[in-house]
């Protein structure tokens, strides 16, 4: 989709807002059809599988407090489902999305509505498909409007546009998955990373394929910044210009200024930028961090900030990006994210907590005789190596079928270790269990979450993302975490709310919710890499005291398995 569509688009919702009398929800309808079509970048085009043709799809614009309908109809030849990233869905799994987890992929042929409030939300989420890898090509924007009468608690913007972030492979990435599980070994790497699906004219063949916004001397304007990539965290920055951080994860932050943001897979970031350089062609540039010794497309995906009246022949400059594995930059960078917590946005950081979890991130190699190297790389938590089941587990939870899941996920690892000390080979028992084990968690109950990376075959950055809540990012660290010392250090104060947290490279990450929304909800690695090979589980969250607080009956067209 174009820039100036989605300011046509975005006027046009805006000015209706103005001008209607009322001020109750809406209902908004969504089509969308899954569809093969051929795309062609970086000289060759390819079948890719798109919502309605469209690459990346349909931006979905809702204000707070609407109801939304959304059919799916699957034309293309894979099943499918789709995550809406970020909304909470309240006791309505049924509309969340993870293939298994939460439904029944859409078979061929067949539609199902997502029907779902937005409720206590505002800001820039994402919706894609959760299923496999192919959320590399079906994947959009979801944007939230305060609701009418309210304004952003910053200055309002002349004009926004959406920026997703994201990966291409010149083969069929469904192709690309499985010759790696063929092997036991990472699939190829991306070949390009794309700005709004164009690479940008840094790659052959892409003078065509490059995004291009107009900026008018002065004026201000909102980028939605989305990092829609499967495996890389991205850096990105503008040539010249400065980004000030005004949300992150559809949850306002205060704002700082930066030269640079960085994005893991899943975030949302929204920064305002304001034209105040001499009028010119501009640079926007998006180029990967990874601080541990793991290879990754390092290649820089460019697009256009153009001032209005400047001719196409100028040539623009790259903006400084920090290196690819700049740690200091990334820490740095997090420290400056801050919760908002104004009187209207209060930040309700669990203070007291009813169950303490600690998780530790693993990757391994398994034995596998038919593999290149004897082996197959696995990722667990907590040793355990998640399996997808066949059916949905909110089903056979909510019908309280037997034999789907275990609920003894456990609190801790098995054994404590030196978690980020020399590098470990040995596998530690990493358990692959026949029947996914989830965790209980009690209606209401207030949950800290200690995110552990360890050292088994090698230290990564993994971002992870919680399904149905958001939740607190208290405290974050390089190292083993210490549970007598680092929780004086959390902030409780302010700390960025998010649904997706990057836990750094060799250290932890504290996070904190309150698990008021019943149903079962995904926790994963958001670099499908990983969750492919594991690193997953879900928690069950209980029913509360009535119908009121239970999980809502599931709708009528949840597709079968
Ligand atoms: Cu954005 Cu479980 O995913």
């Amino acid at each position: 989709m174009t820039g100036e569509i989605n300011i046509f688009r975005l006027f046009f919702l805006s000015v209706m807002g103005y001008l209607s009398i009322s001020a109750t929800a809406e209902l908004k309808k969504y089509q969308f059809d899954i569809q093969v079509k051929n795309v062609s970048r970086l000289c060759h085009a390819k079948p890719i599988v798109t919502v309605n043709g469209m690459f990346p799809g349909p931006t979905v614009y809702v204000r707070e407090g609407d109801r939304v309908l959304i059919n799916v109809t699957n034309y293309a030849q894979y099943n499918m489902s789709i995550h809406w990233h970020g909304l909470k869905q309240y006791r309505n799994g049924w509309a969340d999305g993870p293939a298994y987890v939460t439904q029944c992929p859409i078979q061929t042929g067949q539609s199902y509505t997502y029907d779902f409030n937005v409720t206590g939300q505002r800001g820039t989420l994402w919706w894609h498909a959760h299923i496999s890898w192919l959320r590399a090509t079906v994947h959009g924007a979801i944007v939230i409007m305060p609701k009418q009468g309210t304004s952003y608690p910053f200055p309002q913007p002349d004009f926004e546009f959406n920026l997703l972030l994201g990966e291409w492979w010149n083969d069929d990435v469904e192709e690309v998955v499985k010759q790696g599980n063929k092997l036991g070994l990472p699939p190829k790497t991306s070949d390009a990373h794309t700005i709004n699906g164009k690479p940008g004219p840094l790659f052959l063949c892409s003078e065509k394929h490059t995004y291009a916004i107009e900026v008018e001397q002065g004026k201000t304007y909102l980028l939605r910044i989305i990092n829609a990539a499967l495996n890389d965290e991205l850096f990105f920055a503008i040539n010249g210009h400065k980004l000030t951080v005004v949300e992150v994860d559809a949850v306002y932050t205060k704002p700082f200024s930066t030269n640079a943001i960085l994005i893991a897979p899943g975030q949302t970031t929204n920064v305002l930028v304001r034209a105040d350089q001499v009028p010119d062609r501009y640079f926007m540039a998006a180029r990967p961090f990874m601080d541990a010794p793991i290879s990754v497309d390092n290649k820089t995906a460019t697009a256009i900030l153009q001032y209005k009246g400047i001719p196409n022949t100028i040539v623009p400059k790259l903006p400084q990006l920090p290196s690819l594995n700049d740690t200091n930059f990334a820490l740095n960078y997090n420290s400056k994210l801050r919760s908002l917590n104004s009187p209207q946005f209060p930040a309700k950081v669990p203070l007291k907590v009813d169950r303490h979890l600690f998780y530790t991130i693993g990757l391994g190699a398994n034995p596998c005789p038919t593999c290149q190297n004897g082996t197959r790389l696995t990722a667990s938590l907590n040793n355990i190596t998640f399996l997808m089941p066949q059916i949905g587990l909110l089903q056979a939870h909510y019908y309280n079928l037997k034999g789907v899941f275990t609920m003894d996920f456990p609190d801790h690892p098995p054994t404590p270790f030196n978690y980020t000390g020399a590098p470990l080979t040995a596998n530690l028992g990493t358990t692959v269990s026949n029947l996914p084990r989830l965790s209980k968690i009690a209606f209401n109950s207030t949950v800290e979450l200690v995110l552990q990376d360890t050292n088994l075959l090698s230290v990564e950055s993994h971002p992870f993302h919680l399904h149905g809540y958001n939740f607190f990012v208290v405290g974050s660290g390089i190292g083993n975490f210490d549970p007598n010392k680092d929780p004086a250090k959390y902030n409780l104060v302010d700390p960025p709310e998010r649904n997706t947290v990057g836990v750094p490279t060799g250290g932890w990450t504290a996070i904190r919710f309150r698990a008021d929304n019943p149903g079962v909800w995904f926790i994963h690695c958001h670099l499908e890499l990983h969750t492919g090979w594991g690193l997953k589980t879900a928690f069950v969250v209980e029913n509360g005291p009535s119908p009121d607080y239970s999980i809502l009956p599931p709708p009528k067209d949840l597709p079968p398995c």
